[in-house]
């Protein structure tokens, strides 16, 4: 089935997502995709929280960290900036812990275990919903679970001792207990990671193609990566093969240099196909030069979508 196929039987999908290693072809695919889907009347947001500011550099146009950029009609791209966004939330945790407890200002311990939190890559992840590279979106769907049960367990402690402290203020005659922030802000992070783990396996609304190119190294990291996914529930739309030198170069006088990588690269392509067939979706030819701005991402959409 080809990638055009694919996208128009699914119009239900709305989360469309690029996994695969570095520099396979992500954010040059999610851009050209989300061009493609742009020019088909569709409201288009791409998006990313790749420190790098990749979209940046392929749209050509700074939009790192300043919400979501109009890049054309039907199509916005956004950048996030997760450092800034978790200094602001550690920042808002400090303001929580002072108001809360009356602190001058917020005890070692404390400020030493928010600074941890950040330090842990998976902070990152679970501030913000993204899932550029592969490697992190399994990460995510990891660690998701593992937060889950953490946030569970605290929250259950954190409700038998209100119950508790509510049962002595009632001996004691006094008033109800305050609104328990603690408690409000633990219902509020599970809340936002249950959500974004149900977008994440939402099979209905979610897609997520693996970009690979045609190397031994590659495809067996993809078999172990989609072997995660499938045990994660991730829906898998397809796989899009990228890198792929142009056939036609056979029939001209070419180095043989050339022609063994052409060689080697058919090799693979045949593994690709007997391993995912159907859901191979498309082949990308390797371009003569990087794909940045417009022009180029229009071009790669007619090649990716067959126009
Ligand atoms: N088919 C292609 N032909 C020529 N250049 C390509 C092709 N696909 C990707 N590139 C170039 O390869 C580089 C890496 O691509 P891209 O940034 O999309 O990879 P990525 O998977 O997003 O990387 P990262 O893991 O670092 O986010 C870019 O410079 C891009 O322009
Ligand atoms: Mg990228």
């Amino acid at each position: 089935m080809s990638l055009k196929q694919v996208f128009e039987e699914h119009p239900e999908r709305r989360y469309i997502m690029f996994g695969g290693k570095g520099g396979l072809g992500k954010t040059t695919f999610s851009a050209a995709t989300a061009y493609w889907l742009a020019q088909q009347g569709k409201r288009v947001l791409v998006f990313s929280v790749d420190p790098q500011a990749s979209l940046s550099d392929i749209f050509q146009k700074d939009i790192f960290g300043k919400g979501p950029v109009k890049i054309m009609d039907n199509l916005w791209a956004q950048e996030i900036d997760a450092d800034q966004h978790i200094k602001a939330y550690q920042q808002e945790i400090r303001k929580k812990i002072l108001d809360m407890y009356g602190f001058e200002e917020v005890p070692e311990e404390i400020e030493q275990y928010i600074q941890a939190s950040s330090a842990e890559p998976a902070m990152e992840e679970s501030a913000i919903f993204d899932l550029v590279p592969l490697g992190h979106a399994l990460y995510y769907l990891s660690m998701a679970k593992v937060y889950d049960e953490w946030i569970n367990k605290i929250t259950k402690l954190r409700e038998e001792m209100r119950e508790y402290e509510e049962m002595v203020s009632r001996l004691k005659r006094q008033k109800e207990t305050e609104e328990d922030q603690i408690l409000k802000e633990l219902q509020y992070i599970r809340g936002r990671i249950n959500a974004s783990s149900r977008i994440l396996t939402d099979k209905e609304k979610t897609g997520f193609f693996f970009v690979v190119i045609p190397e031994e190294m590659i495809l067996i990291d993809t078999n172990k990566a989609a072997d995660l996914f499938a045990k994660f529930d991730v829906p898998i739309m397809g796989y899009v093969v990228n890198r792929v030198i142009p056939q036609e170069l056979l029939q001209q006088n070419i180095p043989s240099y050339l022609k063994n990588r052409i060689e080697m690269q058919n090799k693979y392509l045949s593994q690709i196909d007997g391993t995912f067939g159907e859901k191979v979706a498309a082949r990308v030819p390797e371009l003569e030069r990087d794909v940045a701005g417009l022009d180029m991402i229009r071009r790669l959409s007619e090649i990716m979508f067959g126009q």
